[in-house]
C-alpha cells in the first residue's frame, strides 16, 4: 500500500473556490495604456485581468506593458495590448487538476471562471495554493493538538481519581490482516497524550500477542488497563496451550508452520520482543484450556 500524504489528500479534496484570491484587482478594456503605469507602481503586481463588466475579456501583463513601450508608447485601448488568449479555470475544478495544469503551461496565474455564471470570480497563482495548503495543514494540526490536549487532561483526571480506564479488544479475523487491534490501542494511547515510547511499547506488546493468538488460537481477546502508574494488558484465548512456556520463551524458538512463515511471521522472535517491550511480563498457559499473557509498562518515569 503506497502511503499518501495529508498534502496528496489535499490536493485532491479541495477546490480552486477554496484557494483563490477573491478580491481580484482589475482593470477594464476601454482604459488607456498609460494608465498602467502607475498601477503597477503603486499596486505592485505584475498584471491583471480585463473585465468587462464580469467577463474575462484578456489579461495585460507588466511584459506586454513594457513591449508597449518599447513599440513607441503610442497611447491606445488597453484592450488593443492585451492577450486575449486566456488560460483559465473554474471554480469547481480541484487542486490536482490546477497543479498539472501550471505545470504544462509553464506559468503560473490563471483567473477563474464561476462555471454557472460565466463570469470571472478570482485568480489563482501557485503563491496561492501553497498558502492554502500551508493554512489546511495547520488546521488539521491544530485540532488534532486539542484532540491531544483535551484527553490528555482526561489521564490527569484518572491520575488525581486514582481511577481506571478500561479498554477491550476482540481478536480475531485472517492474520494477513493482523495489526487492527494493536493499532486501534496506539491510537487511543496516542490520544491519551502518552509519550511516543509508551505508545510504542503498547503498540508492539498488543502487536505481538494478537499475531500470537491468530496464529495459535484463532482468536481471543484483550483487555487494556490504563491506570495511575502502568498500562496493564492482558491477551487472553482458549486455543492449543503452550506446553512449556520457558521454552517458548526463547529467541527464535517457533512452532509456526510453513503457511505462517510465508507470510512472514514464524522467527520466535514476538515473545522475546514483548519481554523487552514490557516492564513486566508473566505468561501462563494450560495445554488443552489456552493461553494468557500478562504485560505492564510502567507509565511513572518521567515523560
Ligand atoms: N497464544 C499462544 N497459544 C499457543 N502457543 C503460543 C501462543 N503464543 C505463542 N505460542 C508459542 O510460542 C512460540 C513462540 O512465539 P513467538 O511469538 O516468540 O514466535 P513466533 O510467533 O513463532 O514468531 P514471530 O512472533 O517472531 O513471528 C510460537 O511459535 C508458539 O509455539
Ligand atoms: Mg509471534
Amino acid at each position: 500500500m503506497t502511503e499518501v500524504t495529508k498534502v496528496q489528500e489535499l490536493v485532491y479534496e479541495l477546490k480552486l473556490r477554496d484557494v483563490m484570491k477573491k478580491d481580484v484587482f482589475s482593470v477594464a478594456p476601454g482604459m488607456q495604456m498609460s494608465e498602467l503605469r502607475e498601477i503597477f507602481r503603486t499596486r505592485r503586481i505584475s498584471g491583471a485581468p480585463v473585465l468587462d463588466g464580469d467577463r474575462l475579456a484578456g489579461i495585460i501583463s507588466i511584459e506586454d506593458f513594457i513591449r508597449w513601450l518599447s513599440d513607441g508608447g503610442k497611447e491606445c485601448r488597453i484592450s488593443e495590448k492585451m492577450s486575449k488568449r486566456v488560460e483559465t479555470f473554474y471554480s469547481d475544478d480541484t487542486l490536482v487538476h490546477a497543479l498539472n495544469k501550471m505545470e504544462a503551461a509553464g506559468f503560473g496565474r490563471f483567473p477563474i471562471i464561476d462555471r454557472q455564471t460565466g463570469g470571472m470570480c478570482g485568480i489563482v497563482t501557485k503563491g496561492n495554493i501553497i498558502e492554502a495548503l500551508l493554512k489546511e495543514l495547520e488546521i488539521d494540526f491544530h485540532e488534532e493538538e486539542i484532540r491531544r490536549y483535551r484527553a490528555s487532561h482526561i489521564f490527569e483526571d484518572i491520575r488525581a481519581d486514582k481511577s481506571t480506564l478500561i479498554f477491550q479488544y476482540r481478536i480475531a479475523g485472517e492474520l494477513s490482516e493482523a495489526g487492527t487491534t494493536s493499532s486501534g490501542l496506539k491510537t487511543t494511547l496516542k490520544r491519551l497524550g502518552f509519550h511516543p515510547d509508551i505508545v510504542r511499547r503498547s503498540a508492539i506488546i498488543a502487536y505481538e500477542a494478537e499475531t500470537n493468538v491468530l496464529i495459535n488460537a484463532k482468536e481471543g481477546k484483550m483487555v487494556v488497563r490504563v491506570e495511575p502508574a502502568e498500562i496493564y494488558m492482558k491477551i487472553e484465548d482458549k486455543g492449543p496451550g503452550i506446553p512449556d512456556v520457558e521454552k517458548v520463551m526463547e529467541p527464535g524458538f517457533s512452532t509456526a508452520p510453513d503457511w505462517v512463515r510465508e507470510l512472514g511471521f514464524g522467527a520466535g522472535m514476538g515473545l522475546p520482543n514483548i519481554k523487552k517491550c514490557s516492564d513486566k511480563m508473566v505468561l501462563n498457559s494450560t495445554v488443552g484450556k489456552g493461553t494468557c499473557l500478562e504485560a505492564t509498562v510502567d507509565i511513572r518515569q518521567p515523560q
